[in-house]
């Protein structure tokens, strides 16, 4: 039994001191009882881990070497190069970059990773190394799978049975790319056909939707339409969905009632897609950002991911959600100092809620003792100073733990 002392919980005042037992809070409160080990968190601030929703691990570091770099800096030529690269792929090189790309998350505090793999590929390679790797790993990371069709659910022949044949294997989520298939028409039927075998295998569907800057692409509107007349919004997230940041403000206006009517859940990559969008543009210049702060005054669940790690789409990017987040709430203009007090909630529980885990997921009596610990006494703090975290706690013990970073100034002035 450990008992934790002196901490400042993100949203919860009410919590200074928590008991661990066994893998889980069995006390949460202030002046709890004696117990043998204490250990004094110093004020730091405390939280649940940093959830990443959206990571394609299948292929991290695919895109360093001289020979890799998307030229264009486009969507497309990424989507080319992986699928040129792909063939060579063995469950080992899979196996090899998703332990490379979660050891990074983890090092930063992520302990929630839902990630997009491949299923177009005829030996679903990726899947099946994926698979093996959720359940390796469960007791340090909950690895939710995505079973997304990268090259087309039309345009890659055989995806739609790939597809099936990957939730029958175990995935968790289905995935989509309407805006990649050949035609509109194509579009809307590969999210009718993905939102009916969701409801099939009873799992949640995440979409790669509208990740254009296009104002007249549809298929946001398509998917919430489908959703919404099965009641099945709240088990779906639009990923993306840039175009709806460049649409028209009265469609948008539209759009906002119909998404509070689904409650759909949105997830941005403000990274990735600061980067890749915009591309045909001089100036002014997009963002490639959804409307992530209408959306959070909307009601709707709006998470923050880091999508990519120097893959063929994006050659930046270590896993470190303090660095989306701080991006993403300068693009998001979500900077009045009551956001940014409560911007945590877009790499922790808004997460945490559309990865369905709140059963497990916060330090509340019972539930499994992950968090982490900042170097910063408050969310202000932190995210003004990027704090670095501390240490991150699975079950009650500790995946890592670092020194509390000092300057040592050898200057007089400034000692
Ligand atoms: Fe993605």
């Amino acid at each position: 039994m450990k008992k934790y002392i002196n901490a400042n919980v993100y949203k919860h005042p009410e919590i200074s001191e928590f008991i661990v037992e066994n893998g889980k809070f069995i006390e949460v409160g202030k002046n709890l009882k004696e117990v043998v080990e204490t250990i004094d968190l110093q004020g730091h601030l405390v939280m649940p881990p940093y959830v990443d929703p959206h990571l394609h691990l299948d292929y991290i570091f695919s895109g360093l070497g001289p020979n890799n770099a998307n030229v264009s800096g486009t969507l497309f030529e990424g989507i080319q190069r992986w699928s040129d690269n792909k063939k060579t792929l063995t469950q080992e090189m899979v196996r090899e970059r998703a332990l490379n790309g979660i050891k990074k998350e983890l090092s930063h505090g992520v302990q929630y990773i839902r990630t997009h793999v491949d299923i177009t590929d005829p030996n679903l390679t990726g899947m099946k190394a994926l698979l093996k790797l959720r359940e390796e790993l469960k007791d340090i990371i909950t690895l939710q799978i995505v079973a997304f069709p990268q090259e087309g659910f039309f345009r890659y022949k055989g995806a739609q049975e790939l597809m099936e044949q990957a939730l029958k294997m175990g995935a968790d989520v289905v995935g989509g790319i309407p805006h990649f298939e050949i035609s509109y028409e194509q579009g809307v039927e590969s999210l009718k056909r993905i939102v009916d075998m969701a409801i099939k295998y009873n799992v949640m569907i995440d979409i790669h939707c509208d990740e254009n800057d296009d104002p007249n692409s549809r298929f946001l509107e398509v998917l919430n339409a489908l959703v919404m007349e099965k009641d099945y919004g709240k088990y779906t997230t639009a990923s993306h969905t840039c175009s709806f940041g460049s649409v028209d403000n009265t469609y948008a206006t539209k759009m906002m009632g119909l998404f509070k009517e689904s409650q759909i859940n949105f997830i941005a990559c403000p990274t990735e897609n600061a980067h890749l969008q915009g591309r045909s543009d001089t100036y002014p210049k997009r963002r490639g950002l959804t409307r992530v702060k209408e959306l959070l005054s909307n009601g709707n669940t709006v998470a923050f991911a880091q999508d990519s790690i120097a893959d063929y789409w994006y050659p930046l990017g270590n896993g470190n959600m303090m660095n989306i987040l701080d991006n993403g709430i300068h693009l998001a203009h979500y900077t009045h100092i009551d956001e940014i007090n409560k911007a945590f909630d877009l790499i922790t529980y808004h997460g945490a809620n559309l990865m369905a885990v709140n059963d497990e997921y916060g330090i509340e009596v019972g539930k499994p003792a992950n968090f982490i610990v900042l170097q910063a006494q408050d969310a202000y703090e932190a995210i003004r100073e990027r704090a670095e975290v501390l240490a991150s706690v699975r079950n009650g013990k500790y995946l890592f733990k670092k020194e509390v970073r000092v300057n040592d100034f050898e200057i007089d002035f400034l000692k």
